[in-house]
């Protein structure tokens, strides 16, 4: 892989459709992913173990878990999907599955000896904390200390498995709660803890998307000098702001090629209230080859889905590359 070389990690099923009221029904959903599959994208998250009482649009992920063990979704490149696991119970939901079907998903080590000629999925559970106690409380129920312990036996049971993990840390750059000073230093610590931990990558959340340039070159600073490389992050910018694209200038300045966005703009996160979508995949796609990177994602393609999905689910595609792009 080529220093000019972007991954985009596609979260529209996840962080897209997690906050939508109405809910949305499994076989949309699983349209969604197999049409993502087919645009070149390597990474897709595809859903959430958690609290179906306080995410019930997230309530049928293991079926799409299943779906994706038990069908060979046709795809250009090899594709891992994430589903989120924050504790006991969302790692005991999706190992079960996982359990049930020995031999259908490409483990780590399988995935790096690169062994495997028949499709199969990599699968990789994903926990996130948070970098300020109030929106830990809020979304985790329970302080950063505890959050952290919780994590431990998630990254062990998911190595068990053969399974990748990527860990979040939420509100990196601004907090709903708390304010726009989020320490920086701490986030390096969290993150220093997690990989310590057995996390594979560290995926940092503008979870308000109040982030700015200047406050993203100070934060990858700190994590630099806190030692942690830069493959082994990934930036997650929200765009209410309108700051996601410039912040992802300056990730890719300090050195960093991993991505998440989500197609059609899509999402919004229920414990950050006003926060709208991850930045546009569409968006990302042009603004990355445009710099003469390459993401191997077909922007016609992704283009496409995201008019359709935000369709589907009838809100405005926010993506402004995306109907740029169809002429609309
Ligand atoms: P808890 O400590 O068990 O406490 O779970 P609780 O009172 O919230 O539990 C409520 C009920 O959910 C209980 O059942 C639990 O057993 C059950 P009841 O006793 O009422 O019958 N439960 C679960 N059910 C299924 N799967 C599970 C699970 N866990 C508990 N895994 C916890 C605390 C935080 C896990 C829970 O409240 C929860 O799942 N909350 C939802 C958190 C969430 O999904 N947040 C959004 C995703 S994070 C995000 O969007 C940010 C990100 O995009 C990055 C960024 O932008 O910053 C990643
Ligand atoms: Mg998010």
């Amino acid at each position: 892989i080529s220093n000019n070389h972007v991954r985009l990690v596609e979260v529209g099923p996840r962080d897209g459709l997690q906050n939508e009221k109405k809910a949305i029904t499994l076989a949309t959903k699983i349209e969604l992913i197999e049409r993502l599959a087919k645009t070149g994208l390597s990474s897709i998250e595809a859903g959430s173990f958690v609290s179906p009482k306080w995410v019930p649009q997230m309530n049928n992920s293991s079926e799409i878990l299943e779906h994706i063990l038990k069908q060979k979704i046709p795809s250009p490149v090899p594709i891992t999907y994430s589903f989120l696991a924050p504790n006991a119970k969302g790692l005991e939901n999706a190992t079960a599955l996982l359990q049930q079907n020995p031999g259908a998903y490409l483990t780590e080590a399988e995935s790096l000896a690169r062994t495997d000629t028949c499709g199969r999925p990599g699968i990789e559970l994903a926990v996130f904390a948070a970098a300020t106690e109030t929106f830990s409380k809020r979304n985790l129920n329970c302080d950063i200390a505890t959050s952290l312990e919780k994590f431990r036996d998630v990254i062990q049971g998911s190595k068990e498995m053969g399974v990748r993990v990527r860990a979040y840390i939420s509100v990196v750059l601004g907090c709903p709660f708390e304010g726009y000073d989020v320490d920086p230093h701490k986030v390096a610590e969290i993150a220093t803890t997690l990989l310590e931990m057995g996390a594979d990558e560290i995926s940092l959340g503008d979870t308000t998307g109040m982030g700015t340039a200047p406050r993203t070159k100070e934060l990858l600073r700190c994590m630099s000098a806190a030692g942690i490389r830069n493959e082994d992050i990934a930036m997650h910018f929200h765009d209410t702001y309108g700051q996601a694209i410039v912040n992802t200038a300056i990730s890719l300045e300090h050195g960093i090629r991993t991505f998440d966005s989500a197609v059609g703009g899509l999402g919004g996160c229920p414990y950050s209230p006003g926060a709208t979508g991850n930045v546009a995949t569409e968006n990302m796609v042009y603004f990355l080859e445009s710099l003469g990177m390459e993401t191997g994602v077909d922007l016609d393609g992704v283009s496409d889905i995201g008019a359709w999905i935000t369709g589907e689910i009838g809100k405005p595609n926010d993506s402004a590359v995306g109907k740029a792009v169809l002429g609309v």
